[in-house]
């Protein structure tokens, strides 16, 4: 293996991408990248990783900055960038977004959702024999002959990774083995999954329907995926450790759209905005995707877990669905009571102490063994072997929750082993001091067990404890007289109050560079659920100490709340084969809704200094266009793609490509040359300013006096007038022209907003079009402005 030097992604005499392209001219691409390295560089001194022949002309290599350099001015070259990181962006959602009810029949219910639509997951693989990825006891499936991947053999069983659910399984790691961060023991040189997200964010969009989630003999309902009948191919990427570098990432996103995926689902991000490149829209990672799109594949990307603070977004570009995560309705509760009467809230998903009886309390550090004080820190409860078997059995254990927890690798699994293993009737754990806005989640665990978030409700413990617990001289415990009993968390709590936009969910505005230039594009894109959210989990995956050996977990980020998007724009491609990227993104955008359960405005978790969360009203900079209606999406009316939708698909894919084009040729600070050498596509196409890229948003990021921005919508259902209405914040005057128009079936007309600067106040105003249609649908676009002095 080469030495720990930075490797390079080069990116040599870019084409446009071809797909389906001829098997010897990607051979011949390869032989040209190779014959440009030896002309170059001696042999021995470099390490091509990949040449990437179908939807990018070019290659990675391992060599060094000089090497690099020599490369960079070498004819033919367009441009080098130095690889860099990605990181994961980490049932009863089926029912919350109405799916079986409302969905499913319509595409031939749940057995059919889905049925020969391809999603291709670029995660960290899968765990193969989960029952949420089994082909029996499901009608068999049959071949799909658009797909081409292959399948990789486990080493382990000697047994191929598919299975007719899993149609394609293939790991892409030579530019984590060039950096000397990849281990073969710990991380699979195979699809299989060692950590347990890839295989999570497989089972939510496209797992098996109904699958019992059972952990420590309970039963936490059914879990099913988005669309259950989908195909799975897994492109393994991310790793354990480390996450992913771009080169495998592109390499991986490159083979799956030659081998006929038809969806993307990407929960992973880069590590912090692409500095090398001048644009946050031109960078490897976003061009190939941009070639994806192009060959007509839906691409849903993780927003970003930065929230809640201001442009945190990691998921920029317009060919691209940037996902937010929201907090559906179901939460856990569970409470203590102690023997003073009190009742403390906490978090515990666990069963109850034995009705109407309660326990003594101890705490870990006044029954810890004498040898055990130095080496370890007894008191969270990690070592049954530093405490007294004796004192504990039968009680209810106390344990402190410390910074261990949050960044080490103590784990409330292993308090609740500890507990099991002395004998004891259950446990807490006590939050002694944490930063204001820590997010707590409830892990599921398999005797009674709480924990206690809120410092003030910690405090009445300890003095409780305190008081109960007569000491000697030397502090010494004389007798254990507190007491109390642990209530039943097993059962979740459904809340009127949901959607809401989870506090860790990346918040725009969007950028367009890296000196964090606000771009006249709005991101997010859309909310999906993404919030503690149970699906399949890999028994190999050692990343989440609480689910270590887990066939279940219950986790939360964006990485959920993609493949959400990903699962239900497989329903969309089923039941509309002909639809291009945008216009299935159109469906999803303006079908979403910015009113929850409760019938109020979405709110958005936000930070607090003096409580553990606040709630303001969110705003598209939280959640896009709204929040994911699977139902409406299905039936949007009317859509946001330039082109003609029902022309063929290929013109539909080709002016969509212009389009973005068009966007990128008109956003003020990317050099036209640096378009050319990424899309191989002069900027010969313009669309007047960037914010008339036909997407169904509107956003003006400086707007002076007054500026007309157009769109353009395609009628994809029966004839239907449209009434078009307008709502914007005071600060900004809004008009829609006409008021009203009449589509035929399949025809496309234009509409403008005007946008006029009312008082300038510093901040965004945000608004709505909403055109109302005679037969029913409701198409809403959002709209963003911030007003400044001419
Ligand atoms: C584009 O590629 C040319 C070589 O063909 C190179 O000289 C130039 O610097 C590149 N421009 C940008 C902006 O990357
Ligand atoms: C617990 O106590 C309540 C009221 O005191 C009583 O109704 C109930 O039957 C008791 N349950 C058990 C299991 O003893
Ligand atoms: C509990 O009491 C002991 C002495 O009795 C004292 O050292 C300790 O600080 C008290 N703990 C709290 C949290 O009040
Ligand atoms: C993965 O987990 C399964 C189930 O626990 C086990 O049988 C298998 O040996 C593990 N594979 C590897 C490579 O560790
Ligand atoms: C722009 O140039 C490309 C390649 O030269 C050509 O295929 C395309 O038709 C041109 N587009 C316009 C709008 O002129």
């Amino acid at each position: 293996m080469l030495s720990k030097r930075p490797h390079t992604l080069a990116y040599a005499f870019l084409l446009s991408p071809v797909i389906g392209v001829v098997t010897s001219y990607a051979q011949h691409l390869e032989m040209k990248h190779d014959m440009l390295l030896g002309l170059l560089f001696e042999r021995g001194t470099y390490q091509k990783l990949y040449s990437y022949r179908h939807l990018i002309n070019g290659f990675s290599v391992h060599l060094s900055p000089e090497q690099a350099e020599t490369l960079r001015r070498a004819p033919g070259v367009k441009s080098v960038e130095r690889d860099w990181k990605v990181r994961k962006l980490t049932t009863h959602t089926p029912q919350f977004l109405g799916l079986p009810t409302g969905v499913w029949p319509t595409g031939g219910g749940f057995d059919r959702a889905g049925e020969d639509i391809v999603i291709g997951f670029v995660d960290s693989g899968i765990y193969p024999h989960h029952p949420s990825f089994a082909t029996h006891n499901t009608e068999p499936y049959g071949p799909v002959p658009k797909y081409r991947g292959k399948c990789e053999i486990n080493p382990d069983t000697k047994k191929s990774f598919c299975n007719g659910k899993i149609i394609g399984a293939q790991h892409f790691a030579k530019a984590a083995t060039a950096a000397g961060s990849f281990n073969p023991l710990i991380e699979f040189p195979s699809p299989l999954d060692g950590d347990g997200h890839g295989s999570h964010t497989a089972a939510i969009a496209a797992g098996n329907n109904g699958i019992p989630v059972r952990m420590y003999g309970h039963e936490f309902g059914k879990a099913s995926g988005m669309a259950p009948r989908a195909r799975i191919a897994v492109y393994k990427a991310l790793y354990r450790l480390f996450g992913g570098f771009v080169a495998d990432v592109v390499a991986a996103i490159d083979q799956a759209v030659y081998d006929g995926v038809d969806i993307l689902s990407l929960s992973v991000g880069p590590n912090s905005p692409p500095a090398t490149t001048k644009t946050t829209f031109l960078n490897p990672f976003d061009a190939t995707l941009l070639a994806a799109v192009k060959a007509g594949v839906f691409v849903a990307q993780a927003a970003g877990n930065g929230g809640p603070f201001q442009k945190t977004l990691v998921s920029y570009s317009p060919w691209i669905v940037s996902v937010a995560a929201a907090v559906d309705d179901r939460r856990y509760k569970n409470h203590l009571i102690l023997g003073n009467g009190k009742i403390l809230a906490g978090l515990g998903l666990s069963p109850s102490t034995r009705l109407n009886q309660t326990y003594t309390l101890v705490a870990a550090n006044d029954v810890m063994l004498d040898s055990s004080i130095s080496k370890y820190s007894p008191s969270d409860c990690q070592r049954p072997e530093l405490l007294k078997k004796n004192l504990v059995e039968g009680n209810i254990l106390l344990c402190g929750y410390s910074f261990n927890f949050v960044v080490g690798s103590a784990s409330i699994k292993k308090v609740s082993e500890t507990a099991k293993a002395l004998g004891a009737a259950g446990f807490v754990l006590c939050v002694e001091n944490v930063s204001p806005g820590t997010k707590f989640d409830p892990v599921p665990v398999g005797i009674p067990g709480i924990l206690i978030t809120e410092v003030s409700k910690s405090t009445d413990l300890i003095d409780y404890y305190n008081v109960s617990t007569p000491r000697d001289w030397t502090g010494r415990v004389k007798n254990f007289n507190a007491k109390g009993s642990i209530g039943d968390g097993l059962m979740p709590i459904l809340h009127k109050s949901a959607p809401q936009v989870a506090i860790f969910s990346a918040r725009g505005p969007n950028i367009k560079d890296f000196s964090y230039q606000d771009a006249d594009l709005l991101k997010p894109d859309i909310l999906a659920p993404g919030s503690l959210i149970w699906a399949a989990w890999s028994p190999n995956g050692t990343d989440e100490p609480n689910y270590v050996g887990e066939g279940f977990a219950l986790i939360s980020g964006t990485s959920m709340a993609a493949p959400h998007i990903a699962g239900i724009a497989a329903l969309i491609k089923q039941k509309h084969p002909a639809w291009s990227p945008a216009a299935i993104k159109s469906a999803l955008m303006t079908t979403s809704t910015t009113i929850d359960r409760a019938g109020r405005p979405i709110q958005a978790q936000q930070y607090s200094e003096t409580e553990a969360m606040k709630f303001v009203a969110a705003t598209p900079f939280d959640y896009g266009s709204g929040h994911i209606n699977p139902r409406a999406a299905l039936d949007p009316g009317l859509i946001f793609d330039a082109a003609e939708m029902l022309n063929t698909v290929r013109r539909t894919k080709g002016r969509s490509f212009e389009d973005y084009l068009g966007f990128l040729c008109t956003t003020p600070g990317i050099d036209a040359h640096e378009i050319k050498n990424y899309t191989t596509s002069p900027c010969n196409y313009t669309i007047g300013h960037p914010w008339n890229l036909n997407t169904p948003s509107i956003t003006v990021s400086h707007l002076v006096g007054t500026k007309i921005i157009s769109r353009t919508v395609t009628n994809v259902a029966e004839e239907e007038t449209y009434v078009i209405k307008t709502r914007m914040a005071p600060a900004i005057a809004i008009e829609a022209n006409p008021p009203a128009m009449t589509l035929r079936p399949g025809s496309s007309k234009k509409f403008t907003v005007t946008l006029t600067v009312r008082s300038v106040t510093g901040t965004y105003s945000f608004g709505e079009v909403l055109m109302q249609g005679s037969r029913g649908h409701k198409v809403r676009i959002p709209v963003v402005a911030m007003g400044y002095e001419r």
